[in-house]
């Protein structure tokens, strides 16, 4: 089926990506957000979030492509509504449904004999598609259908992840709308999983904690390798040559963040403690993630004796580079932490310009301004335009040329060359020569 007419619920990350994507597929798409400064942005033209590519494929697809504030003109012009709300954690750790649960609501406000088919795009706990069937049911949507379809895309490289899936996850109660979303998909020819609603619901809890999981235990693993004098990228290269392991997502770093990880794997604990299942291996992920984003600061004491009244440089703030996302970015706890210790300092990212939240810290224009008289710096996001920097003639405008590679983006041996008394995470300087290929 080309040409379906798809209607999606949030111009975030996920639903602005999915429905450009779809356009491009030949759908016709309308896309409405509750936030009118985002569908007043995209109706002017402006893509309201950075993601490489995406403004291109709106101008490219524009006229398959429309924004609303109304929900009463998506439906109207949709036969199949994609639901990519956020959920964030509240504070026990759950996902937060207030966002999808509204959206069932507003449509039994206005859905009348509607024969929509509901797509989950959104990450929401095993047992969610069941309870919304019953709440459509209860409100006389019963024709409605309701698919799962967990999204797996990356911020920063997600159209490509869109259009080449490693799998499109299906999870339904009726094999035809089921069958209707896999048709959505046709041109893609991405291998598909058909199975239930909680089955899918479970597919991407389960692959983040997993992924999750693998950098906690590349992060345990350097910091062991820093004790017994291993190097961690080599270490990485030779796990990763086993086909069994697999190279991606062993690179160790300042831990994870971002909007998913985080909080997936703490609803993906909370959702088995409810169920009276304590998940041991997760709890132990989380505190390594944890400890891992304040390990920076014992490198740096390390280095600087006591951080009070030095001035420390943060390059990089975004969560991972090619995106603005801020959400549970380690250059927050880092910062935070700095500050606490009292630190100057003084920040500089190509996308993101301010840090709402975090008062005291110095915003530069240029990473030569926020290098410039710094005691130590940090590099916390392996941006290319961090990592290309002109390090040779930096390294005179430190007051002290102190490099703590977060994301063992820089060579270690090249940087000692240049003047820099340079630390990685688990890296022994002089050796190494091998990085493990990125996730
Ligand atoms: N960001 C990612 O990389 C990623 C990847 C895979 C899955 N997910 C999941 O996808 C979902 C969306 O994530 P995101 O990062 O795109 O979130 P986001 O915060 O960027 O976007 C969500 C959007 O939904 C809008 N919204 C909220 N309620 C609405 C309503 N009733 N009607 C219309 N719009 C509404 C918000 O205003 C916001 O613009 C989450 O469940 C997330 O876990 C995210």
């Amino acid at each position: 089926m080309t040409g379906a007419r798809i209607g999606v619920i949030g111009a975030g990350y996920v639903g602005l990506v999915s429905g450009v994507c779809f356009a491009a597929l030949g759908h016709s798409v309308c896309i409405r957000d509750i936030d009118a400064r985002k569908i007043d942005a995209l109706n002017d033209g402006e893509v309201p979030i950075h993601e490489p590519g995406l403004r291109e494929l709106i101008n490219e697809h524009a006229e398959r492509l429309s924004f609303t504030l109304s929900l009463e003109e998506l439906l109207g012009c949709s036969d199949i509504l994609v639901v990519a709300v956020d959920t964030p954690p509240t504070y026990s750790g759950d996902a937060d449904l207030s966002r999808v649960m509204a959206v069932v609501e507003e449509l039994a406000m206005i859905g009348g004999e509607s024969r929509h088919i509901l797509v989950m795009k959104s990450t929401v706990p095993v047992g969610t598609g069941e309870r919304v069937r019953r709440q459509l049911d209860a409100r006389g949507l019963g024709a409605v259908g309701y698919v799962a379809n967990p999204e797996f895309l990356k911020e920063g490289a997600a159209i490509a992840d869109f259009m080449r899936p490693d799998r499109v996850v299906l999870g339904a109660f009726r094999q035809e709308d089921a069958s209707r979303v896999a048709e959505l998909y046709a041109p893609l020819d991405a291998p598909m999983l058909r199975t239930t609603v909680p089955t899918a619901e479970m597919v991407k809890y389960a692959s983040n904690a997993f992924l999750a999981t693998k950098i906690s235990f590349i992060n345990e693993i350097a910091n062991v390798c820093e004790e017994v004098g291993a190097d961690v990228a080599d270490v990485a290269v030779g796990m990763g040559m086993d086909s069994r392991i697999g190279t991606a997502f062993l690179r160790p770093g300042i831990g994870f963040g971002g909007s998913c990880f985080p909080k997936d794997v703490a609803a993906l604990k909370q959702l088995a403690g409810n169920s009276g299942y304590h998940f041991q291996l997760l709890t132990s992920v989380i505190e390594v993630n944890e400890l891992q984003k304040r390990r920076v600061v014992g490198k740096l004491k390390k280095h600087l004796g006591d951080v009070r009244g030095r001035r420390i440089a943060l390059l990089g703030l975004a969560f991972k580079p090619g995106t603005d996302d801020m959400r549970e970015a380690a250059s927050l706890v880092l910062a935070g932490r700095l500050l606490a210790e009292g630190a100057t300092v003084v920040v500089w990212d190509p996308v993101v310009h301010d840090l709402d939240g975090l008062s005291g810290v110095e915003i530069a224009a240029t990473p030569t301004a926020a290098l410039a008289a710094a005691e130590a710096c940090v590099l916390v996001t392996e941006w290319p335009e961090i990592v290309g920097l002109d390090w040779p003639n930096l390294v005179s405008m430190m007051a002290r040329p102190v490099i703590i590679d977060g994301r063992n983006a820089l060579d270690p041996e090249t940087m000692a060359q240049w003047g820099y008394q340079y630390e990685g995470i688990g890296r022994l300087p002089g050796t190494n020569h091998n990085v493990a290929p990125e996730a």
